[in-house]
């Protein structure tokens, strides 16, 4: 056998690619390890989305330089969204790595991995194909016991939003056919896997180009997997967030009530310029519309602080969205040049510690919000996923300092509990399994609580009791 160690970095779509990549590799014998000192092979998965990310990517593969003159026979490959931008050009750049595959090559990599190994070439594959690039499901997933795991239903985006470079690296929106995701959910679930988050650059599209059904369309054969608990998505962009979904979040029994629904910005102007396609009050509106379906929706949301051309007085436009809404939770983030996209061009740049002030000023703002969320929960009983075991030690009474148990609220809070509580079954808690919690304190992005009920009958009764007779 040979040690595959995969560096993952980026998006949820990375952690799905890089378990694809495992899975393209299996049949070459390769096994994943998680000691980089023990790999043979070593796989960095880039992200493009920001400059920080680039130069993370960066920065590891230079340090495989000194791992590799220690091992000559280590094989250095490098790909997702930074080796489909630069290609060529890593091999020029970096002497060591063998191997540069952009995030559609994926299916082809037995066969890339093999020229390099057995041909010593050097090796780069970044074609952009038409179509969805899938492996074959026979070459099977390793139970690595994650209980939570996402599908990929769609490759690329069609968005062009101003600031990003996921349209040019990860080429036209493609979805995926249903069949072929309805047959991997199976497969995941007889593997003990109990939800799904289906995953998408704008899942609102999904099928539209290719007439595959429509996303609701999809959520609902998804529903009726036997033995599947829960199903999230992510990520819904507000221009294309249909009725049809909307009452999909009453309609789909499995259908977790969290959304994520990425604004960017509260000022029009911004989103203009960034190309979003929705004002402000299109937003407010269609959160108003999500809250009336399912009033116990969560939501969170993604800001880009700092765009060219920002001004004070949009920033505080921004700030009054956050107040408007009351997120659940939002990921912020200092706008970064990115050479292929449009905005690179754009005049009025924003200097970097006015950036860093303004994500800071967003970040304190949103706090009081996150809390607020979290601390309406307490007293409530929240059906919890059990994923495995917390960093924390416990907190209650006689048990405290006992290791706590983890998982998340269908709205997709991180819940912990003590692994010793009075409550009856619980002393054979494993991941996988649905419990019933009291919620008693609540931290900024956790909560705590004590078990009340635990599900009998593993990976059946509670997800199916959703389509009973
Ligand atoms: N498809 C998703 C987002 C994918 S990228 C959507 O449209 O919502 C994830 C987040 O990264 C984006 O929501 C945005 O907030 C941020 N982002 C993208 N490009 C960026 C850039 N150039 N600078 C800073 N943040 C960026
Ligand atoms: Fe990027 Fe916009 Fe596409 Fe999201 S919708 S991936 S932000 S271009
Ligand atoms: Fe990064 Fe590519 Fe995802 S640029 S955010 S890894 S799609």
């Amino acid at each position: 056998m040979h040690q595959l160690y995969i560096n993952t970095i980026g998006c949820q779509m990375n952690v799905y690619d890089s378990d694809q990549i495992e899975r393209a590799l299996t049949p070459s014998g390769y096994s994943r390890t998680d000691q980089l000192e023990d790999a043979d092979l070593v796989i960095v998965n880039t992200c493009a989305i920001r400059s920080k990310a680039e130069q993370k990517a960066f920065s590891f593969v230079g340090r495989l330089a000194k791992l590799k003159r220690r091992n000559p026979d280590l094989l250095v490959g490098v790909g997702g969204c930074v080796a489909q931008q630069e290609g060529e050009k890593i091999l020029a750049r970096a002497p060591h790595v063998d191997l540069v595959f952009g995030p559609k090559a994926i299916p082809r990599l037995g066969r890339l991995v093999e020229r390099v190994r057995l041909q010593g070439l050097r090796v780069v594959d970044t074609e952009d194909t038409d179509g969805f690039e899938e492996l074959d499901l026979a070459s099977g997933f390793r139970d690595d016991g994650q209980v939570a795991r996402f599908v990929t239903i769609m490759q690329g985006c069609d968005n062009f939003c101003t600031y990003c470079v996921v349209p040019y690296v990860r080429g036209r929106e493609t979805s995926r056919h249903p069949d072929r995701i309805l047959e991997e959910i199976r497969m995941l679930v007889a593997g003990g896997v109990r939800e799904v988050t289906l995953l998408g650059q704008n899942v609102n599209s999904y099928g539209l180009k290719e007439d595959l059904g429509s996303f609701a369309e999809l959520l609902a054969r998804v529903d009726r997997v036997e033995g599947l608990a829960r199903i999230r998505f992510t990520t819904s962009h507000p221009k294309d967030l249909s009725d049809d979904l909307i009452d999909a979040f009453a309609r789909v029994c499995k259908l977790c009530p969290h959304i994520h629904l990425p604004v960017q910005s509260g000022a029009d102007r911004v989103l203009k310029r960034m190309n979003r396609q929705y004002t402000r009050a299109d937003y407010l509106e269609r959160i108003g519309r999500l809250r009336r379906a399912r009033p116990d929706i969560a939501i969170t949301s993604d800001f880009i602080v700092g765009f060219p051309g920002e001004t004070e007085a949009d920033f505080e436009q921004t700030l009054g969205l956050i107040e408007a809404v009351g997120f659940d939770g939002v990921f912020a983030f200092m706008y970064s040049d990115r050479s292929v996209a449009p905005a690179a061009q754009f005049k009025g740049k924003v200097e970097d510690a006015l950036k860093k002030e303004r994500l800071q000023r967003l970040l304190r703002h949103q706090e009081v919000f996150t809390l607020r969320a979290s601390k309406g929960l307490i007293g409530s009983f929240q059906d919890v996923l059990v994923e495995g075991f917390s960093a924390r030690p416990g907190l209650a009474g006689d048990h405290a300092g006992a290791r706590q148990w983890s998982g998340r609220t269908p709205g997709n809070k991180i819940v912990n509990f003590d692994q010793d509580t009075d409550c009856a079954g619980s002393q054979n808690v494993h991941p996988g399994l649905l419990i019933g919690v009291r919620i008693e304190k609540a931290f900024t992005h956790s909560l705590w609580g004590r078990p009340v009920w635990v599900e009998e009958k593993p990976g059946g009764s509670k997800g199916d009791t959703c389509h009973a007779a």
